[in-house]
């Protein structure tokens, strides 16, 4: 038997002392010291907590997808750890309220003791990133150097490492290709679907055509909409596409089969078999709606700030955070998914030996597949 255990100390274990003592403001080192100082490195401190718990779930979920075969139980497993860095992210976006009860005069008086610090030397919001699936080929470069430049070499390190790894887009693409309701036989959804679309493309044009509210000006300007959405389709979905392949634009993007598994999963989310894949996406493109509504936010914030002045890192500030918004992101294709839904009630309906054969039916004889590969 070992030596009694001291009664646990609620301060000792979460090592209060060294959390409390690392508020260290630059303005009073330099003999001036700035009230809002603290605040500003208090809810640094606290976003760097919160990046450190958000990366702890993202490798979870990164473990899950690593595998070839995904358990059922484990896709609920990871709509769980998706759930929590969605609530964490909404507390992330909040955060930003606190800080800006610091008004730019006050800011300003110890801004210019930051430089050359700055956010752009986050590692664990660059380790987030990559994580995710940004690309170092897709990043905003800040004078033409790469984004490791301004890291010490350690962290240069540890960035560097985690882009070798396969991301969350990576993993997710591949488990999406691998879903194994895309091929139904003689059945030919996407031909079933394409004519659905086609006549709710139809039915659109007629509308705008006979709007007797419309000029032919802005009759034109929407069926040319339309025909933008139907070569869209043809792109994503059309015959002869390469499915391995990703559609052309800029931007990251799923390749063809992966879109199409997550357009089917939306469409028959219904189907007991497709309620957690269903949630799964969803809450994928909350993280990546709510980490774009963080960027966005705290790019007003640095307007209000600073104005139009550069960043302490050296960037154009605001203008450089709106443009890394829009760049940085990375699953749009699923976000953008809504372009290519039709009404519920023109969904081609699946014959029923495919649905007994995928084994969207609980209950009597089943014989499709309880978990997707
Ligand atoms: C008064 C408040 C703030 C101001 C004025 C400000 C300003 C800026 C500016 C101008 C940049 C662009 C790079 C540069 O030239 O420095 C930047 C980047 C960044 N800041 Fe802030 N920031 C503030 C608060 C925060 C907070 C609370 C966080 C939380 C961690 C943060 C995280 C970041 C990150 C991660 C980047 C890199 C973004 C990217 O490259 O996409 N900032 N910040």
């Amino acid at each position: 038997m070992g030596k009694p255990r001291a009664p646990l100390y609620y301060a000792d274990y979460i090592q209060l002392d060294r959390l409390l003592d690392c508020q260290r403001l630059e303005s009073a080192r330099r003999g001036r010291p700035a009230h809002d100082e603290m605040l500003f490195v208090i809810v640094h401190q606290a976003y760097e907590l919160w990046f450190k718990q958000v990366l702890w779930e993202l490798d979870a979920v990164l473990a899950i997808f690593r595998r070839s075969t995904v358990p059922e139980e484990d896709v609920g497993r990871a709509v769980s750890l998706f759930s929590r860095i969605v609530e964490i992210q909404r507390v992330l976006n909040q955060q930003i309220d606190v800080l800006e009860t610091m008004t730019p005069l006050d800011f300003l008086e110890f801004r210019d003791d930051l430089i050359p610090a700055s956010g752009v030397q986050s590692v664990q919001f660059r380790l987030l990133e990559n994580k995710l699936g940004v690309r170092r080929e897709d990043r905003l470069q800040l004078h033409d150097a790469p984004y490791t430049s301004r890291f010490r070499r350690d962290d240069r390190a540890r960035l560097e490492a985690s882009e070798k790894e396969p991301s969350l887009f990576d993993r997710l693409e591949r488990w999406l290709e691998r879903t194994p309701f895309l091929s139904f036989g003689r059945f030919d959804f996407w031909r079933e679907y394409r004519r659905a679309v086609d006549r709710m493309l139809s039915a659109d044009r007629a509308s705008i055509r006979h709007n007797p509210t419309l000029s032919e000006k802005e009759k034109s300007v929407q069926l040319a909409g339309l025909d933008a959405a139907a070569r869209r389709f043809d792109e994503a979905f059309g015959p002869g596409a390469d499915p391995s392949a990703a559609p052309a634009g800029p931007g990251r993007h799923l390749s063809r089969r992966a879109l199409q598994a997550a357009l089917l999963i939306h469409l028959y989310r219904d189907e007991p078999i497709l309620h957690l894949p269903f949630r799964l996406l969803t809450f994928v493109t909350d993280v990546e709606r709510n980490f774009t509504t963080w960027r966005r936010r705290h790019a007003q914030m640095v307007l209000r700030m600073i104005g139009d002045k550069i960043g302490t890192g050296g960037s154009s500030g605001h203008e450089y955070l709106d443009r890394a918004a829009e760049r940085h992101r990375v699953f749009g294709d699923l976000v953008g998914l809504s372009s290519f839904f039709i009404p519920r009630s023109a969904l081609p309906r699946l014959p029923e030996a495919v649905r007994e054969t995928m084994g969207f039916r609980f209950g009597g004889r089943r014989r499709g597949p309880r978990r997707r590969p």
